[in-house]
């Protein structure tokens, strides 16, 4: 999978690819990387925003700048692939459009700072309007990071271990429901024991277990 960030901000991105996962998943071949819109725009000074139409607080990137931004990287604007941009007012993302997006073969994430994109970005040039919950972020840039990991961790081999994703919280081997409550030593932590069942061996009844106490979980 290619992802590109089309961003303000390149730097907030330096954490996030240097987490062992994120490096693991560009050593199977995924790539990651960043356009900051500043670079491209064609307006002078490395203006990218402008005032609201109708007055009001804030600042709002043009929709001119990201055309422009896309277009040097792809040749079009829209590009060729999905294209999600961040904001709050979006679709909420959840587990499913992580495995939706993890299918895709590229992936162009637009963040928005200020007040936001103007709306035709969202209309023309996005695929996609995505929101990681209902509270107002400062940036997409975090949120960018919620769905690269959440989609990335997906990859085949990302987690090292590939069975893990499979049977976790809110997967559809769980029937969508978050998963079961996890334990480990000590078996009696102040007063606090795990449940006997775990104990037992018998792999049906700790199966069953677990899916019962996801269902519980998920209501
Ligand atoms: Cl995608 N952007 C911003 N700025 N705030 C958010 C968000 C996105 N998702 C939740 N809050």
């Amino acid at each position: 999978m290619k992802i590109d960030v089309v961003t303000l901000f390149p730097s907030w991105f330096n954490w996030f690819t240097q987490q062992r996962h994120v490096q693991n998943a560009v050593l199977l071949g995924h790539e990651i990387e960043f356009m900051d819109l500043r670079a491209s725009t064609p307006l002078g000074a490395g203006q990218v925003d402008d005032t609201p139409y109708g007055g009001g607080a804030g600042m709002v990137i043009r929709v001119d700048v990201v055309e422009a931004a896309l277009r040097e990287r792809y040749g079009t604007a829209p590009p060729p692939h999905r294209t999600i941009a961040l904001s709050p007012g979006g679709r909420r993302f959840d587990e499913a459009l992580a495995t939706e997006l993890a299918a895709e073969p590229a992936l162009t994430l637009l963040s928005g700072r200020y007040e936001g994109f103007d709306e035709r970005v969202h209309e023309h040039l996005a695929s996609d309007v995505v929101s990681i919950g209902p509270y107002v972020l400062s940036g997409g840039e975090l949120a960018a990071m919620v769905v690269m990991d959440a989609v990335m961790r997906k990859l085949p081999g990302a987690l090292g271990h590939d069975h893990s994703a499979v049977e976790e919280s809110f997967s559809e081997a769980l029937e969508g429901a978050p998963e079961y409550p996890h334990y480990t030593r000590p078996f009696d932590w102040r007063g606090h024991t795990v449940p006997d069942v775990l104990l037992s061996g018998d792999h049906g009844r700790i199966r069953e277990w677990r899916r019962e106490r996801s269902r519980e979980r998920g209501r």
